[in-house]
């Protein structure tokens, strides 16, 4: 029997990202950014990224078998993010990956798009060890899970954001500071040249209780705000505002609450790898910050390269390849996507 080579297609947002995988080893990929044309507008806009799919997932499949040294016919599997995501873009990625399949002849898996980011961590790492807490940054989402066999277990939520995601949290301060889209990366430059202990700015849901591991960013970006509004009120124009402060400030925020909740989780469930990922996950003093703090409670941290933190397509093919190797059965071609899917199982909808 030869070696499964699982082609993945993810296209959630307003990356359109190929991967190939085979037996948990990437051997391929590419990707293709809409994000220039979004910046205007300060956010994705849903149609326009759609578009950019269009054009773009043919020559990106081109360039990911190009990298791979494979053609079509080499490819065994083909997986694709059926939710969550905005709607037009899961749409365009997975009506390409039901083309390729049925063309192609070899099974489908509809996968969920958070899974794919913690699968990501096994192309770098290797498989995952029987338990681990797995700490979600993206763009839409943050959450605490409880993770066992990623293809097989179901997954656990022991806590998710009650309104913005870390990563939208990130966005919105960078556009009130007037850095930019998208905001993460541009704040986490930003802010190495400010002082994290300029703004004593809040970490939301401290306590315990039933929102012990539940997050809450949407009083933290009010809190930047109400300070732009007080620096302006005292006479700072729009150019003398101390913005590598306020960044480096509201990123030590985020990391501090992020990383505060995500070690109590491992410790109160005694468990000892924390992986962390997603877009959020690629920030500089998140993953150093992570470091410290895991090595000081004797946990092991494992966190992706950066490219493998925010969106792409080996992700959804490390997935794939993960259920394919698990024996997991295949959607049919009549799959259809789930926007606003929960994370629960790595296949979507899960097949019983
Ligand atoms: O996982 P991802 O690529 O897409 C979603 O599934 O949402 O995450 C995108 C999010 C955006 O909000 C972006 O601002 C944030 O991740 N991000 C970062 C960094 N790179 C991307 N946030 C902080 N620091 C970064 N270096
Ligand atoms: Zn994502």
């Amino acid at each position: 029997m030869h070696s499964p080579v699982v082609l993945g297609v993810e296209s959630s947002c307003d990356e359109t990202g190929i991967g190939i995988v085979s037996e948990g080893e990437l051997i391929g990929e590419a990707l293709a950014s809409s994000a220039p044309e979004h910046a205007r507008f300060g956010g994705v806009v849903p149609e326009i990224a759609a578009r950019a799919h269009l054009e773009a997932v043919v020559p990106t499949i081109e360039r990911s078998l190009d990298a791979a040294g494979l053609s079509l016919g080499d490819i065994t599997h083909v997986a694709a993010t059926s939710g969550p995501g905005l709607a037009t873009a899961v749409h365009v990625g997975l009506a390409s990956a039901k083309a390729l399949a049925w063309a192609l002849d070899v099974p489908l898996y509809g996968v969920h798009h958070l899974a794919g980011h913690a699968a990501a961590d096994t192309l770098d790492h290797g498989p995952l060890p029987e338990r681990s807490m797995v700490l979600i940054v993206s763009g839409g989402h943050t959450s605490i899970l409880k993770v066992g066999d990623l293809a097989v277990d179901r997954i656990e939520h022991l806590g998710d954001t009650l309104d913005d995601a870390a990563g939208e949290a990130f966005d919105k301060v960078a556009r009130l500071l007037g850095l930019g889209y998208p905001g993460g990366p541009v704040i986490g430059r930003v802010a190495v040249d400010g002082d994290p202990t300029a703004f004593d700015f809040p970490r939301a849901l401290r306590g315990g209780g039933e929102h012990a591991f539940a997050f809450s960013f949407s009083g933290l970006k009010t809190a930047v705000a109400r300070q732009v509004e007080r620096l302006q009120f005292l006479g700072a124009g729009p150019d003398d505002l101390p913005v590598a402060d306020l960044a480096a400030s509201f990123q030590e925020a985020v990391v501090d609450v992020l990383l505060m909740k995500a070690l109590k989780a491992c410790k109160l469930h005694k468990i000892s790898t924390l992986v962390i990922v997603g877009g959020v996950a690629a920030n500089a003093r998140l993953r150093e910050a992570a470091q410290v703090r895991c090595d000081r409670a004797g946990i092991e941290l494992r966190v992706p390269r950066p490219s493998l933190c925010t969106d792409n397509g080996a992700m959804i093919a490390a997935i794939g390849d993960l259920l394919v190797r698990a024996g997991g059965r295949a959607n049919t071609l009549a799959l259809s996507p789930d926007p606003s899917a929960v994370l629960h199982q790595s296949q979507l909808p899960a097949l019983v």
